[in-house]
């Protein structure tokens, strides 16, 4: 048997400790599992949350991005601007389409996308027709542009936008770690043309596998539920007018989400707690933290150092019961994308993507728990030549 002082700690656990359980029970007694007012329900509390004017509740973030890149007309052939250090679903959709991301490097202290290398790139390697932005080495249009909210820390979206409507791009955020993240009051995934979320299970809510698209406009929002919906343009007769995905989120999948979203203030606030606490732990050990883009309040979803002995590190932690994990692999590397184009000077993602790793935070972690998570750190600093 484990004893508590060295039970496993996992990264980061669903806490369904809500009405999840009697919501899901209650939707699938009512016989309504496809659609339902559940789903209703959820797409209306996230609305509210965010502000968004529209919400379509979608089965999962990944499909979520690859509708709502189709919906920002992104077709075969073009390119699309995405960040090299983030999660592959990002750069996944874009190939879906059939198109190509065109990675970026990052700001070295926020890990988001480096606003000054994307106008560099833009202004001197694509040109302008009224038919759009092109790249001039081969004339493939570039067509969108997808910051992803890393981590909770928001893009700096005025300036983004700025950038984006210049060169004719369309905005498609991937808030997928940023419910609960706001830029000087507005939320995430509110200031493109469209924003997409994940409900996947190590989110700060989740529906086991779900996602939403977010949007302001009355017709993508229509055309949203249209296409992720069998692009069915007939109530009854089997008539569909476009290629159209079978996208939707399911009734009892929304009902966890109702009860998720009741929460969402608690997981808030322990996530900032947690996170504050590694901050006062590790930074005098001179652990580097990522920094908050200006304006940002942050959901706090997933507190991550850079450690020089990352890996190590993470080995004995493993050794330990604690579970911790490294960052992502710069997009660039992954096999499938190693011939597209990386826009960097200095290869950043590669060096933070190296030295980064992600601590527990679930938000049903206890104070022992995160106490034990710092003084095994402290500890293996002490006794072995891992270094911050
Ligand atoms: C940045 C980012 N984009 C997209 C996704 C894809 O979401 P999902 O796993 O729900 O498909 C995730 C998370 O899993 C993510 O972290």
């Amino acid at each position: 048997m484990e004893t508590s002082d060295h039970a496993p700690i996992p990264l980061c656990e669903p806490n369904l400790n809500g009405r999840e359980k009697a919501y899901m029970a209650e939707a699938v007694d009512s016989n309504w599992l496809s659609n339902g007012s559940f789903l209703t329900r959820f797409e209306r509390q996230l609305a509210d949350y965010t502000g968004a004017a529209h919400v379509i509740g979608v089965c999962n973030g990944t499909s979520a991005l690859q509708a709502a890149l189709t919906l920002a007309g992104v077709e075969k052939g073009d390119l699309v601007l995405v960040p090299d250090l983030t999660f592959v679903a990002t750069a996944n959709a874009v190939k879906y389409l059939g198109a190509d991301p065109v990675m970026v490097d990052i700001d070295p202290a926020t890990w988001l996308m480096d606003l000054d290398l994307l106008l560099d790139f833009l202004e001197h390697r694509t040109y302008l027709t009224n038919a759009g932005c092109f790249l001039r080495e081969n004339h493939r249009r570039v067509s969108a542009i997808v910051p992803v909210h890393l981590l909770g820390n928001v893009c700096e979206m005025d300036r983004l936008s700025a950038i984006a409507a210049a060169f004719s791009l369309r905005v498609v955020e991937d808030a997928a770690c940023s419910l609960g993240s706001f830029r000087n009051g507005q939320h995430s995934g509110t200031f493109g043309s469209m924003g997409t979320m994940s409900f996947n299970s190590n989110k700060i809510i989740t529906t086991a596998g779900g996602g939403a698209i977010l949007t302001n406009s009355d017709i993508l929002a229509k055309r949203a539920r249209h296409l992720i919906t069998q692009a069915k343009s007939h109530a009854t007769e089997y008539i569909h007018n476009d290629l159209g995905y079978n996208f939707r989120l399911v009734n009892p999948l929304a009902a966890m989400g109702c009860a998720q979203m009741e929460q969402l203030p608690s997981f808030l606030k322990t996530k900032k707690e947690i996170a504050a606490h590694y901050r006062h732990e590790f930074m005098e050990l001179g652990a580097t933290f990522q920094q908050l883009a200006p304006g940002t309040e942050s959901n706090y979803w997933h507190p991550a150092i850079l450690v020089d002995g990352s890996r190590e590190l993470i080995a004995a932690l493993a050794s330990e019961n604690i579970e911790t994990r490294p960052l992502w692999t710069p997009i660039h590397t992954l096999r499938v994308f190693r011939n597209d184009l990386f826009v960097s000077l200095e290869n950043i993602s590669s060096s933070v993507s190296k030295r980064g790793m992600m601590l527990p935070c679930s938000t049903s972690i206890s104070n022992d728990q995160l106490e034990r998570v710092c003084s095994t750190v402290r500890n293996l600093l002490h006794n072995q030549s891992i270094k911050f």
